[in-house]
């Protein structure tokens, strides 16, 4: 019996999660805690003593439920800064077999070509081997040829912002933490069949967009935007000159993301700033206030995939999640902006996992538990070596420290 913990870092809360992955491979979810932070602005640490008590305090909740006392996590890393790249490495084979040694040294080209100044290598994920001219191969261990190309895809993050949250976790004591970007942990929830034919997540939170496009099984393209659900409380705030509590409470509760879901006939009662006094309007006034931001949100999304040149391979369409997916209506405004198939993770291809996804906000720490599982279960590639635990090994492989 393995038991692991998860904590996704977001804007608006920390949340941690206890699963046990039993003999049969199934995640069990046994603990889960959650605390507001404060202490981050679009997915950066801005204030670290509040993000270090909401650790505490969210991973205490998780063990204390799990009875368990862990405190070497997998945790979500987001934010703009995050930059995803195509990396490929060459060995001379001169008619040798692929072994280990010669997959390392291919790999460590990549590293030292990702490595450069204020920025942290994150994640390291081999996409496909090129044997001469043979393209496409998944293992090319064994394999004799005159020259090995490694395509990979490395995720890295600004030096600073990842030192100040390794800091928060080690104040936290969490120092064994294994940081994960979010959306390639939500990136292992689709189908896989999507992640073959190619697919596209998008984590909507509060100030930041994760969006990485999946295709033949691995990271395309990532990229964070800068903007997610704060900026449509903050226009309904405006818009209705309601103090900005109400605001979210209006959108969370009433809101649409088109005005063609609204009933017609409902009203709500708006508190007014200022001591002016209250007034009603209704469900479709209050959604006309937020239509347009959601459409913006989709618009800005198709502009960087289609600069990205990766929209095409995107095929099977776009999948939502984050906090503001939950907006009722939301897959049909991204669906008619972009012209593509969308829809809201609301399940995961992995058992035990469908009880958090019923809010789309807990899509990352979803995604955690199946990378974490799926990390200690795959086949490992024979070139991480035999030394250390399992569990170093793949923390090695997850950080990219081959
Ligand atoms: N039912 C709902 N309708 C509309 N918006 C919602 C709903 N539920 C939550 N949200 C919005 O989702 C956002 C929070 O989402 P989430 O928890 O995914 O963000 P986060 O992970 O904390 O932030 P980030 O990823 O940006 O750091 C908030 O802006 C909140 O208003
Ligand atoms: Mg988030």
């Amino acid at each position: 019996m393995n038991h692991m913990l998860v904590i996704d870092i977001g804007s608006s809360q920390i949340t941690a999660a206890v699963a046990e992955i039993t003999d049969a491979r199934r995640i069990v979810v046994r603990g889960l805690g959650r605390a507001r932070s404060g202490g981050l602005k679009q997915g950066v640490v801005i204030q670290i003593d509040s993000v270090v008590d909401a650790l505490v305090r969210a991973v205490a909740e998780a063990n204390q439920m799990a009875g368990t006392k862990l405190s070497d996590p997998l945790v979500s890393i987001g934010g703009s800064h995050l930059l995803g790249q195509d990396i490929s490495g060459t060995v001379m084979l001169n008619h040798r077999e692929v072994t280990d040694v010669l997959l390392t040294q291919a790999m460590e080209q990549v590293q030292a070509q990702a490595q450069v100044p204020e920025r942290e290598i994150l994640s390291v994920i081999p996409r496909s081997f090129t044997l001469d001219s043979q393209t496409g191969i998944r293992s090319p261990q064994g394999m004799t040829g005159n020259r090995l190309d490694a395509h990979v895809h490395v995720i890295t993050g600004a030096t600073h912002v990842v030192n100040n949250l390794k800091k928060c976790l080690r104040l936290a004591g969490l120092e064994a933490a294994v940081l994960v970007p979010s959306a390639l942990a939500v990136s292992q929830l689709v189908l896989p069949d999507e992640r073959e034919l190619g697919v596209c997540v998008a984590d909507i939170g509060v100030g930041t967009t994760d969006v990485m496009v999946i295709s033949e099984g691995a990271p395309a393209w990532m990229q964070v935007m800068p903007m997610g659900g704060e900026l449509l409380t903050h226009d309904l705030a405006v818009a209705l000159k309601t103090p900005l509590g109400d605001a979210e409470h209006l959108k969370v509760q009433y809101g649409y993301a088109h005005t063609s879901f609204a009933p017609p006939k409902d009203t709500v009662q708006v508190k007014k700033l200022a001591d002016r006094p209250a007034e009603n309007i209704s469900l479709q006034q209050l959604t006309a206030f937020i239509q347009p931001r959601v459409e913006e949100i989709a618009e800005i999304l198709g502009e960087r995939l289609r600069q990205s040149g990766r929209f095409e391979e995107a095929s099977t369409g776009i999948v939502l999640c984050g906090g503001t997916a939950a907006l009722p209506g939301i897959a049909q405004v991204f669906e008619s902006m972009l012209q593509c198939p969308c829809r809201v993770l609301k399940q995961a291809h992995q058992e035990g996992l469908d009880g958090l996804l019923q809010d789309p906000a807990n899509a990352v720490l979803a995604g955690l538990l199946a990378y974490g599982r799926d990390q200690e279960v795959r086949p490992k590639p024979r070139w991480l070596g035999a030394q250390g635990s399992m569990f170093n090994r793949v923390r090695r492989w997850i950080q990219g420290n081959f």
